[in-house]
């Protein structure tokens, strides 16, 4: 159950962001600034999972980098548990990095092919200096049974494991600076409905047990369902509906969100079965006149 008086970890209000247009030919040797994020309001409690979604191009890894302070807000306010890092400088950042983690789209591309899993999760707790090998072995032991590998991929290469057990890796390379915000972009795209599950049951089961603020993002609204508390859905840079994810799943309020949720597929043959009256109830409501 996520407590609805957790502090509030992740807190963007009234967030803007300009970046150069890529599209754009330089004018005076720079590129003019296009708008990425019109004003965005979230907060994200310790503990609490938090979906964004939206078609593609909608803004939600630019949002999701913003959070994570990769962008730099043209406007507005950003803060990391009550420090306002706005504009905050790379050395104040430095030590704040390891609370706060991304868990990447593609784990065939962002882990290293030459690098073993070993190092690969290592890399996170190379950060405690003067660690002991055999305390730091010890500890990638017990992050690949937190994440359902077996120790012995350790030693292992990415391209012999399959598409799940590398995104399993991603997720504890992610987990083991023992983060407070983890920043999920896409991470079951690629992945088959029956890995899909699977991983999401771990990215569910870590979150709570991690009390993390997660922030999930997804175009697709299915794998949202059964995995977040509350739901914000963005279109062209901005967030057009929020809400829990009952509510949200229920009642849509936005067209654009109704339009979401129509392109996922049913998940039983006939999404009205459970809907249809019981067998003799028309002949009971004749018979009611
Ligand atoms: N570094 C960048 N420079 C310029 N434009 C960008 C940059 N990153 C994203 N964009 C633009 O911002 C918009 C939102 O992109 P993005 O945040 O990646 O959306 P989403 O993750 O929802 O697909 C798109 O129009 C994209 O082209
Ligand atoms: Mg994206």
């Amino acid at each position: 159950m996520l407590d609805p008086n957790a502090p509030i970890l992740v807190e963007a209000k009234g967030v803007e962001l300009e970046l150069p247009d890529m599209n754009a030919a330089r004018a005076f040797g720079r590129r003019p600034l296009t708008r990425i994020l019109h004003p965005v309001t979230l907060s994200i409690r310790r503990g609490e999972i938090v979906g964004i979604v939206g078609e593609s191009g909608s803004g939600k890894s630019s949002l999701g980098r913003l959070l994570l302070r990769l962008h730099e807000p043209t406007a507005g306010r950003l803060a990391f548990d009550g420090v306002d890092i706005t504009h905050a400088s790379q050395d104040t950042l430095r030590p704040m990095r390891r609370r706060m983690q991304m868990i990447f789209q593609d784990p065939q591309s962002s882990l290293n092919p030459r690098r073993r899993i070993r190092s690969i999760v290592a890399a996170g707790l190379t950060l405690d200096a003067g660690q002991r090998a055999e305390i730091r072995d010890g500890e990638l032991v017990r992050l690949m049974v937190a994440v359902g590998l077996d120790p012995a991929l350790l030693d292992r290469f990415p391209h012999e494991l399959s598409g799940g057990q590398r995104q399993r890796v991603g997720i504890a390379r992610a987990i083991a600076t023992r983060p407070d915000f983890v920043l999920a972009d896409e991470i079951v795209s690629g992945l088959d409905v029956s890995t899909q599950a699977q991983v999401l049951a771990l990215l569910r089961r870590l979150a709570g047990e991690l009390q993390l603020a997660l922030a999930f993002i997804s175009h697709d609204l299915s794998v949202i369902r059964n995995l977040c508390h509350r739901v914000v859905v963005m279109r062209a840079g901005r967030i057009v509906e929020e809400g829990s994810c009952a509510a949200l799943f229920d009642n849509p309020k936005a067209d654009y969100t109704r339009r979401l949720l129509d392109a996922i597929p049913p998940l039983v043959p006939d999404p009205n079965w459970l809907g249809r009256p019981p067998p003799g109830a028309a002949e009971a409501a004749q018979a009611a006149g």
